[in-house]
């Protein structure tokens, strides 16, 4: 455990906040956070994000630096890798790169370890070991015997490994991917801090039932997300809650898009819509043009005549664009699927509904069929991968 002075005092801080914000609820969960030292997790420093130039630089920040302790106590998450390589003991500066691994801001993790409603004996699969942080709090609260992790990077799990066992915990862990869980194997709960496009048939399998639950941000190629908790019948079948607040995470390595083609230029006949820019900026409303467009990919620009959205599905080669023309917006299509109608029309039903929010949705899970589904708006198919 960490000697570090001022650490308990920090972590009792930290379990004080995440309490007041009401993402800490219950003893059991508060005793894992004031005995795990999330500085034991991150010795090889952090990643502060420096957004002041056109493009987000990545600054290390070394554990010697003054201050340190204090930023690992934030209620932050801070980035660990870049381009799944970079770590900040390696960055003599800072560098640029896309995020590959981090330390979720603590109450987000345990906001999870909450909804995931573990009782005593249980068994707990995670998806995503990162640092070990949040594999540390489950080993605290249910013993290292109950607790399987997956990470698909090898030098991310054994960085984790070794603080997870000089920490004094002892879980299974295991490199390799984990949308293919744990073969064999049944777990009462399963939880993911990497996000999918739709829950891996292998979670299905390998969820205990009756009883089981998943709990996972489904994610999607416009970059919306949604935290959803599933609980499974003695069939194997799913219902869930679409839980609030907006929640995203890293997309599993596999789930990732695409690399973007050059980009087509604007085309077909644009119409005025009332779906702007500002619109399809909600988080519930890009969330539901992903659900209607679950190929497309959203790309943002900006010409000379104002901001562009451009969905463009290359499965069916076929995009929209919403763009902004003056003092109002267009939109106009091509190819084979009418992608921009369909993202206007459930927008505009959204709209007219009074924009509830995604907690109003709900999930259902058949071994072959995964579908959200609203009372009033109507029903998507995630796509079957
Ligand atoms: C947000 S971080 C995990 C945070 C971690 N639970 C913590 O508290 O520090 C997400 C992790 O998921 C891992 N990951 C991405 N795709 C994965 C996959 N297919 N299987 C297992 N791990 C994956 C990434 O390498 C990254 O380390």
């Amino acid at each position: 455990m960490s000697s570090t002075t001022g650490s308990e005092a920090r972590r009792q801080r930290l379990a004080d906040t995440i309490q007041n914000s009401g993402d800490l609820r219950s003893p059991a969960w508060r005793a894992a956070v004031e005995v795990v030292p999330r500085e034991d997790f991150l010795p090889a420093g952090i990643f502060q994000p420096d957004n002041s130039g056109k493009y987000t630089v990545w600054k290390p920040i070394r554990p010697d630096t003054p201050g340190y302790l204090d930023l690992v106590y934030e209620d932050q998450s801070w980035v660990t890798q870049l381009d799944g390589e970079t770590i900040p003991a390696q960055a003599a500066g800072p560098v640029e790169g896309a995020p590959t691994s981090s330390s979720t801001l603590p109450s987000l993790v345990v906001r999870m370890l909450e909804e995931l409603d573990v009782e005593d004996g249980m068994n707990v699969l995670e998806i995503g070991t990162g640092t070990g942080y949040s594999t540390a709090l489950l080993c605290q609260r249910l013993g290292s015997q109950l607790v399987t992790s997956i990470e698909v990077d090898p030098e991310v799990s054994g960085r984790a490994a070794a603080h997870l066992k000089s920490a004094g915990y002892d879980p299974t862990l295991i490199v390799g991917d984990g949308l293919e869980g744990v073969p064999e194997q049944r777990f009462d709960r399963i939880i993911a801090t990497c996000s999918v496009r739709v829950i891996p048939q292998a979670w299905l399998s390998q969820t205990a039932v009756p009883g089981g639950r998943i709990l996972t941000t489904l994610w999607g190629w416009m970059d919306a997300s949604a935290l959803v908790s599933v609980d499974f019948d003695e069939t194997g079948h799913g219902q869930g809650t679409v839980l609030p607040g907006m929640v995203s995470f890293m997309p599993a390595r596999a789930h990732q898009a695409p690399p973007l083609p050059v980009l087509p230029d604007r085309a077909g006949t644009s119409r005025r819509t009332a779906v702007t820019g500002e619109v399809l900026g909600d988080w519930t409303a890009r969330w539901l043009a992903q659900l209607a467009a679950p190929t497309a990919q959203r790309v943002q620009y900006s010409e000379a005549g104002g901001r562009r959205i451009l969905m463009l599905d290359r499965e069916s080669d076929s995009a929209a664009w919403f763009a902004e023309d003056g003092d109002h917006w267009t939109v106009s299509q091509t190819g084979t699927e009418q992608i921009g109608d369909r993202i206007e029309d459930v927008v505009e039903r959204w709209t007219a509904a009074g924009s509830p929010d995604q907690s109003t949705f709900r999930v259902s899970v058949t071994p072959g069929r995964q579908t959200i589904v609203h009372p009033t708006l109507g029903s998507w198919d995630l796509p079957t991968l």
